[in-house]
């Protein structure tokens, strides 16, 4: 069947995919155009036939499938090996094996409870969902669980790409794609810019102050080695501004002054300096500190020292 493999090709450009930016203001004929948080038919067409440009995947798996938007596609693309997996269709990313091996998994998990799709979903309810109410570094924890089993399914040469958006909540921005860990080698980083969204946060009245999201990242990772894996993860940590390594004298009396927010006597500025010096002798701390006070970043008035931005 794969001489009738058809992928895409932008007309009189000989490409599958346009740039790094995925734009695509109608999301296509494809899937239930209804399902909350589908994703244009679009991306998966153009992703498919830009890793896979002259014969098909030998199986494409399609995880958190959701409305049926990939299933659509491949079916348009004359796929045959596709596997379309969702909780609603009774497979669970955290404690399902995937199938068979692949060499393209395309997956849009939930962005974090944005869609609660539990409340969604006809049925019993399921603990298991991604999109249920959980602290972010649960739900970064549960995601990186599946992109490991993704990952690790892959067939050499093999790709995951991973479509999710990032989240205003409470005023605080969370990056799901920088905080989770990446297995593989990135092979694109792609933005799709987001068209006709129901704003599902409130804070975007016309009154907030937040800018809008308007855009999704969608990583490819590519499996090159078969048993070493490149592996990104982040660590998060406060770390006491003194105790860094490339911090300078200016940027520590800078901090004071901001901390005292009034004006500072040189000698509280020497008190607060001999906290921190690797030195007792005051003739150098007063000399070096003497020095740095000279710069335009400074002011002196009546004996106080200030910042001259204030
Ligand atoms: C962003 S939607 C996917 C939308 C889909 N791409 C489309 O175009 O319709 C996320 C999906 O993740 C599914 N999901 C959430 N937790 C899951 C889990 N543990 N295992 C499998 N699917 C899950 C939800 O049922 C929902 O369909």
């Amino acid at each position: 069947m794969s001489d009738k493999y058809t992928p895409h090709v932008f007309e009189g450009e000989n490409k599958h995919l346009r740039s790094t930016i995925m734009s695509y203001p109608d999301r296509g004929p494809w899937g239930d155009k209804n399902f909350r948080g589908n994703v244009s038919g679009y991306v998966i067409r153009d992703l498919i036939s830009n890793y896979f440009p002259t014969s098909p995947p030998k199986q494409f798996i399609e995880v958190f499938s959701g409305g049926g938007t990939g299933q659509d596609v491949c079916q348009d693309l004359k796929l045959e090996n596709t596997l379309h997996l969702d909780l609603s269709t009774g497979w669970d990313a955290l404690t399902d094996k995937l199938p068979a091996p692949s060499d393209l998994t395309f997956s849009h998990p939930p962005y974090w409870d944005i869609i609660k799709y539990n409340q969604l979903r006809k049925g019993e309810f399921q603990a298991n969902d991604l999109s249920n109410k959980m602290p972010y570094l649960e739900f970064i924890n549960k995601l990186d669980c599946i992109n490991e089993k993704i990952y690790l399914n892959l067939l050499n040469n093999g790709y995951h790409a991973i479509l999710i958006g990032d989240i205003r909540r409470k005023g605080k921005y969370y990056s799901p794609i920088k905080d989770m860990a990446w297995f593989g080698n990135l092979k694109d980083h792609f933005i799709k810019i987001q068209h006709n969204t129901k704003m599902e946060n409130h804070a975007y009245n016309k009154n907030s102050d937040y800018t809008r999201i308007l855009h999704e990242h969608l990583l490819v990772f590519q499996k090159k080695e078969l048993w070493n894996i490149p592996l990104k993860y982040v660590h998060n940590t406060n770390l006491e501004m003194k105790k860094l390594k490339r911090v300078s004298w200016q940027d520590l009396i800078i901090t004071f002054l901001q901390q005292r927010n009034t004006g500072v006597k040189f000698e509280e500025i020497i008190n607060f300096t001999r906290t921190i010096a690797n030195t007792d002798n005051l003739e150098e701390i007063e000399m070096m500190i003497g020095k740095e006070l000279k710069s335009e970043i400074f002011i002196e008035q009546k004996g106080l020292w200030f910042l001259t931005s204030k």
